[in-house]
């Protein structure tokens, strides 16, 4: 399945210098990178992204964390990546990430997770659709 994923390197993976690790992996990985961009949230766009969780106890936080700093948020393209993305950040709570995985291998708390990446396809058209214009993602063809 050719498909987008909305990976998203959070404030404190930005301040981590982890920006470089996580798009190694995905490069590396074979997936293909079509959108990219540094930015520091709005509270609105992060009020929208983090809609599912509005009403939680830890929505404020989740939401002031987000908006702290800047973020790299990008947009990979390739076979199933929705779901072999989510495999390569690991579980939520990093303390149940295995090693080997982006969390895995750099975070331990919960809310400073690094990176997010989509959860299923139809949430990385929503978040691809909420974070990028469509002339700010690439068509090219990686071999030529
Ligand atoms: P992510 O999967 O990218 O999107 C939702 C985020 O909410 C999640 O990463 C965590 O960083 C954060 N989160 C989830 N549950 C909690 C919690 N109980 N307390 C604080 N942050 C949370």
């Amino acid at each position: 399945n050719q498909e987008r994923s909305f990976i998203m390197v959070k404030p404190e993976g930005v301040q981590r210098a982890l920006v470089g690790e996580v798009i190694k992996r995905f490069e590396q990985r074979g997936f293909k990178l079509v959108g990219l961009k540094v930015l520091v949230p709005s509270k609105d766009i992060a009020n929208v992204h983090y809609g599912e969780h509005e009403g939680k106890p830890f929505f404020p936080k989740l939401v002031g964390h987000i908006t702290s700093g800047a973020v790299v948020a990008m947009v990979w393209e390739g076979k199933d990546i929705v779901k072999t993305g989510r495999a390569m950040i690991g579980a939520t709570n990093p303390l149940a990430s295995a090693p080997g995985t982006i969390r895995g291998d750099f975070a331990i708390d919960l809310g400073r997770n690094i990176v997010h990446g989509s959860d299923s396809v139809d949430s990385a058209q929503r978040e691809i659709a909420l974070w990028f214009s469509p002339d700010e993602l690439a068509e090219y063809d990686p071999t030529v």
